[in-house]
Parts: C-alpha cells; sequence; structure tokens
C-alpha cells in the first residue's frame, strides 16, 4: 500500500482526497485546517464547523462595528456637505476612523477638503459600473475619502440600465465593512433623488436629515419623510439618527421654524447650527474644515456636540 500524500501541516494532496478526506476532517479540531492541494498547490481549505461559525461570527462582528450614515435631504443647499465635513472631522478627534464617500458630481465635499485634480478611476465610478473593490481613498485631515468627479452624474445615469444598480454600493461597502477598519463611512449624496441618492440610502445604517431653519426647509419636509419611508422599503434596518437643525439665523423667522422642526419631530431634532456664512465661506477655499481653521470657535463646538450625540445614538441603538 503506497503511503499517504499528507504532512504534519495538514496538506493532502487532491489525488488521495477520495481515499483520505473522511478520514482527515473527521478528526479536525477547531483552529486546525486542511489544506487541499494539487501540484503543491493549496486549492482549498477544510476548517470545522466550530471554526466555521468563529470566523463568522468575526465577521458579522466587524460588519455590526462599522456604522454607514447618510446626510440625506434631496434638497440643495440644507448643510449636507458642510455636516459631513465638519462631523467627519469632529469623529476623528474622538477617536473614531473615518471614510467619507463623496457621491455628489458636483465634487463640493471633496474640493472643501481640499482635494484637486481627482481622476474618475480615484471615484466610486468602477465600483459602480464594472463591480469592482473600492479604490484605494485619498486622506484628508485624518480622514480617509473616495473622492468624487463630475462625471458621476453619468454613472449614476447609468446605473439605471445595470443589473441591481442602485444596490452595488452597498455590495461594494459590504467589503470595507468586513474589513473592519472604519467606525464610520459617511456618505455625502447628490442635491437630488436619483440612482446615486439611492445607492447611498440602500447602503446606509442610518440617515442623518439637516433642516435649514428657513421656510424652504419646511416645505422639504413633507418629501424628505415620504423618501425616507421609500428608502426603509428598499432598506430595512435604515433609520434616522436625527434631523439636525441648520443654518440658523438670529431672526423671528427662524425661531419660528426651529418651534415648528420641534413640535412635528420632537426630541429627534438636534442642534441648532448658527448661521456664519464668514466661518463657512473662508473654510472652504482654504480646503479646511471648521475644526481645524477655526478650532476655538463656538461653530465648532456646535460641531463637535453633533458628534457626541452621535456617538450616543449609535451606541445605544436608538434613532427617530
Ligand atoms: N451654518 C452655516 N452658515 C453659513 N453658511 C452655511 C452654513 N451651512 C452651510 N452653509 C453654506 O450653505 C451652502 C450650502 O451648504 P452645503 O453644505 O453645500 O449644502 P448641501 O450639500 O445640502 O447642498 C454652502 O455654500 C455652505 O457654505
Ligand atoms: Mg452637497
Amino acid at each position: 500500500m503506497s503511503s499517504p500524500a499528507t504532512d504534519e501541516a495538514g496538506t493532502l494532496s487532491l489525488s488521495d482526497a477520495r481515499a483520505q478526506l473522511g478520514e482527515r476532517v473527521t478528526h479536525l479540531k477547531p483552529g486546525e485546517r486542511l489544506d487541499l492541494t494539487r501540484h503543491g498547490k493549496t486549492v482549498a481549505t477544510v476548517i470545522s464547523p466550530e471554526e466555521l461559525q468563529l470566523l463568522n461570527l468575526a465577521k458579522d462582528a466587524a460588519m455590526k462595528s462599522t456604522k454607514v450614515l447618510m446626510c440625506f435631504n434631496h434638497a440643495g443647499g440644507a448643510s449636507k456637505s458642510s455636516t459631513t465635513r465638519d462631523l467627519g472631522y469632529e469623529l476623528t478627534q474622538l477617536g473614531q476612523k473615518v471614510l467619507l464617500i463623496d457621491l455628489d458630481p458636483q465634487a463640493n465635499l471633496t474640493s472643501w477638503l481640499g482635494l484637486q485634480n481627482v481622476q474618475l478611476s480615484q471615484t466610486v465610478n468602477d465600483a459602480l459600473l464594472n463591480l469592482t473593490p473600492l479604490p484605494e481613498p485619498l486622506e484628508a485631515h485624518g480622514m480617509s475619502i473616495i473622492p468624487s468627479h463630475i462625471d458621476l452624474s453619468e454613472t449614476g445615469e447609468l446605473l439605471g440600465v445595470k443589473g441591481n444598480g442602485d444596490g452595488r454600493l452597498e455590495i461594494a461597502l459590504q467589503k470595507v465593512r468586513s474589513a473592519g477598519i472604519y467606525d464610520y463611512i459617511l456618505i455625502d449624496p447628490p442635491p437630488a433623488l436619483g440612482k446615486l441618492t439611492t445607492s447611498g440610502a440602500r447602503a446606509a445604517d442610518y440617515l442623518i436629515v439637516p433642516l435649514p431653519a428657513k421656510y424652504k426647509g419646511v416645505e422639504a419636509l413633507g418629501g424628505v419623510q415620504r423618501m425616507v419611508s421609500e428608502y426603509s422599503v428598499l432598506n430595512p434596518k435604515l433609520r434616522v439618527a436625527f434631523y439636525v437643525v441648520t443654518q440658523m439665523e438670529k431672526t423671528r423667522h427662524a425661531s419660528d421654524v426651529l418651534s415648528l422642526y420641534r413640535q412635528t419631530l420632537g426630541d429627534k431634532v438636534i442642534g441648532p447650527i448658527s448661521w456664519r456664512p464668514k466661518v463657512y465661506n473662508e473654510c472652504q477655499p482654504m480646503g479646511l474644515p471648521i475644526g481645524v481653521m477655526f478650532p476655538d470657535d463656538s461653530a465648532r463646538a456646535e460641531i463637535q456636540e453633533i458628534a457626541h450625540k452621535l456617538m450616543e445614538v449609535v451606541a445605544a441603538g436608538v434613532y427617530a
């Protein structure tokens, strides 16, 4: 009888598998592995069911520990990109690992973080159209970012004719989530209801809804709530983390709007973030978050409060 083609390291040649596989796997213990080889190259690995369960648990834990959020209000000018930039930065300052994803072809978030001459290949484009893994992110002020490019508007249109077009970002992000690198992934969508925004809503665990303290914010609220319901059908795990009132001026009108939001949405309303054109206008051309440009300003303190609140909401698993 020929001697078995196995060795101490736990390998078994495929040519001997028919005769020996049953015997070898019966005695496989958790932590042990059996490499099946062909011409000396490992072609498959057998592990015990207990080991597989442990691996799946670890993967689930990594997936769960990364939270994906999207700032959502389909109205333009609601402060989505500003909030994503500053919240992202403050989360890093609280020790969180943050990945930003700019889905807006206008690429405001990208340029407001000082990133220029971005190539389409550095964006989500290939992951959405060709199902490739997401590209290596760029770095900005301690955050990782997958930037945007004007041609993403075409990408968004093409998703309409692709199978599962608006589910592809979620698939790409699952790989990132299971790597367990990031605590938070923040998505900045375009100011419109299209495939790119739906992609973000399908990939997200939470929405953060910025509401400007202006009549136009009140007008948009009904539509925002209807869209949240629609997205929840596509993505049943989706929750609103909170509504954050933005661009709060010191006017009677702004106070009335804030009261209306509080009456309608109760304690899901946080903020407000004050209207500070000087601060916002100066940060953008410098490519800096408020926390970097004005570290001691009360504008920053308002954002820091939102970042703390977000971490509390996520840790407690409570949401609107
Ligand atoms: N609190 C604020 N004070 C002053 N200007 C603001 C404030 N928040 C946002 N802005 C300005 O309002 C405009 C719209 O904000 P942005 O973040 O681009 O909104 P969105 O991404 O929802 O379209 C930007 O020019 C931004 O600088
Ligand atoms: Mg924007």
